[in-house]
């Protein structure tokens, strides 16, 4: 309550600088980047208060054939940085560390023409093809196998995608048998005579990619598409009943045939699938003509095209009077707009060119921190989501011959890496300070998601939306109050179109936050301008 007044923020203001003099801070964020304090949030917290187990997959991201995702991103063979594989092991490394649970491969768009026989077997008899997506040229050195080694090595799952642009439903089924099926018929004797005995047991598969759209190749009508994901997911089944299928879902909110898609396709294949995809590419451009505060509050959008989505989902159940309830697959999210047209789109004939290269900035960072807390808030409906891609192609990773740097965007998602766990908290955040958003309304300057790990860590992640002053939080404690502090991080900046680069890989990093105060079941901190901050309590 103290931080319903003007002094209460004082209060709180004076006590973290006593904290700040006492040496507790490790290099807190410059108060000259907030330029005064905005206004108080009150935050109820009860821990017995949970939406639904956090599914990790969420978390999830994609590796296509683009660019230089694959070839000189994870796979650069005959380098001093890959192993015997051909893997590259600073980014092994990294990825490893990162815990990322799940990766779609291999598109994506390349996917709709690509054909799985031509990357299995020998190296030295895979064919060199012209990949029609991208335009570039494609060696098949790094294919299906590759991928599920280095997913090994990365502790990551796979999820795989399907042509079914230009393949059959019977090719996928075959790839099913190739990857899952122990031994004794045509596609796992075939697999065993590649020299891998032990099936796989890939369990996640979307159903093609982006089949809505007239950019993707064998794009076709809604009908034809639903039908012929039923085909695939009834012969898929056949081989291996443990199969979660991924219907392909709108590939965004502007184009002409959202949700009509979603259901139609749907109407086809509800019994055959266990989810839908959604796609979302944020810029700062069309939609907000670069006004940064309208731009980070693009997240909300992410939460209506889920609402949307799962809307739909919940009506062809309900026409269909089927028991399931389908789950969602935000499998490509990201910020993507600057490396998008022209060249960077073309490989024009060349292998492994550099396209999509977008370079992200602090304000980027700061809404996939806000697109996190989306995700994390409807997590009992999106079970699955990919953050595409993962190296180089629109990436929080990037390489060259002798390293790689770590983008703005990194940040956030390595947090929801590291500290989402456990379940997804109801965090109830009374109405604060507010700015108007068309078609939004009156949007909080703070965005406030949070955990609940099965050791009774509690993790709040929290975007500050206001480009000019701090906010005070106090939580309070509806069950048990959260004394220990165990990291309080914040990623700000007086620069929102500050960018790390080779030349700058740390210009954008992550600081230690202001240390929270608590006492007598609540606690009070100040967020500053422009950030994005995570703070972790123990029990
Ligand atoms: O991630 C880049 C591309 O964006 C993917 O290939 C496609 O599915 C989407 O349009």
């Amino acid at each position: 309550m103290a931080f319903r007044s003007r002094r209460g923020f004082l209060k709180a203001a004076s006590a973290a600088g006593v904290a700040a003099a006492a040496g507790h801070l490790l290099a807190p964020f410059s108060r000259a980047q907030a330029s005064g304090l905005g206004g108080a949030f009150r935050v109820d917290l009860d821990t017995r208060r949970t939406l639904a187990p956090l599914d990790r997959n969420i978390f999830g991201s994609f590796l296509e054939h683009l660019g230089r995702a694959i070839y000189e991103g994870i796979y650069d063979p005959g380098t001093p940085l890959a192993d015997g594989n051909g893997f590259r092991t600073d980014v092994l490394d990294e990825i490893r560390k990162m815990q990322v649970p799940m990766v779609r491969y291999p598109g994506g768009n390349f996917v709709s023409g690509y054909h799985w026989l031509d990357g299995v077997g020998p190296k030295k008899d895979r064919p060199t093809v012209l990949e029609k997506a991208w335009d570039s040229v494609e060696t098949n050195q790094f294919g299906t196998n590759e991928f599920l080694a280095w997913c090994k090595l990365a502790g990551t799952t796979p999820l795989m995608g399907l042509n079914l642009g230009t393949g059959t439903p019977e090719m996928a089924a075959a790839l099913v048998e190739y990857l899952n099926v122990e031994k004794g018929t045509k596609w796992s004797d075939l697999r065993r005579s590649h020299g891998i005995a032990e099936p796989y047991g890939v369990t996640n598969w979307c159903l093609g990619n982006e089949m809505d759209g007239p950019w993707q190749i064998g794009h076709m009508s809604a009908t034809e598409y639903g039908e012929k994901a039923a085909d695939a997911g009834r012969q898929m089944r056949y081989v291996d009943r443990n199969l979660k299928l991924i219907a392909c879902g709108s590939s965004g909110p502007r184009t002409s045939t959202f949700l009509v898609w979603d259901r139609e396709v749907l109407e086809q294949c509800y019994e055959y699938v266990d989810g839908i995809s959604l796609h979302r590419y944020f810029d700062n451009t069309t939609e907000t003509a670069g006004n940064s505060a309208y731009f980070l509050a693009l997240n909300l959008s992410m939460e209506r095209q889920i609402n949307q989505v799962a809307a739909v989902c919940d009506y062809v159940q309900g026409i269909k009077r089927s028991p399931k309830k389908l789950w969602l697959s935000f499998d490509e999210w990201n910020v993507w707009y600057r490396a998008r047209n022209g060249v960077d789109v073309d490989g024009q004939g060349r292998q492994a060119p550099h396209l999509l290269e977008e370079v992200y900035n602090l304000e980027d960072a700061l809404l996939v921190g806000g697109l996190i807390n989306s995700l994390l808030r409807n997590s009992d409906r999106v079970r699955v989501g990919c953050l595409a891609q993962l190296v180089n192609v629109i990436a929080p990773i990037m390489t060259n011959a002798t390293g790689m740097y770590l983008q703005t965007i990194f940040y956030p998602y390595n947090w929801a890496l590291q500290y989402a766990r456990g379940a997804a908290l109801q965090v109830l955040v009374e109405p604060g300070p507010s700015y108007e958003v068309p078609g939004y309304g009156k949007v909080p300057y703070l965005d406030v998601a949070g955990t609940l790990d099965a050791d009774g860590t509690v993790t709040l992640f929290i975007l500050n939306r206001d480009l000019s002053n701090g906010h005070q939080v106090e939580i309070t404690w509806e069950a048990k109050a959260g004394s220990r502090l165990l990291d309080s991080y914040v990623l700000t900046g007086s620069d929102l179109k500050a960018m790390n680069g080779f030349d700058a890989p740390k210009r954008v990093v992550p600081q230690a936050a202001e240390k929270p105060v608590t006492s007598a079941g609540s606690t009070k901190m100040e967020v500053p301008a422009r950030s994005y901050s995570v703070y972790r309590w123990g029990a």
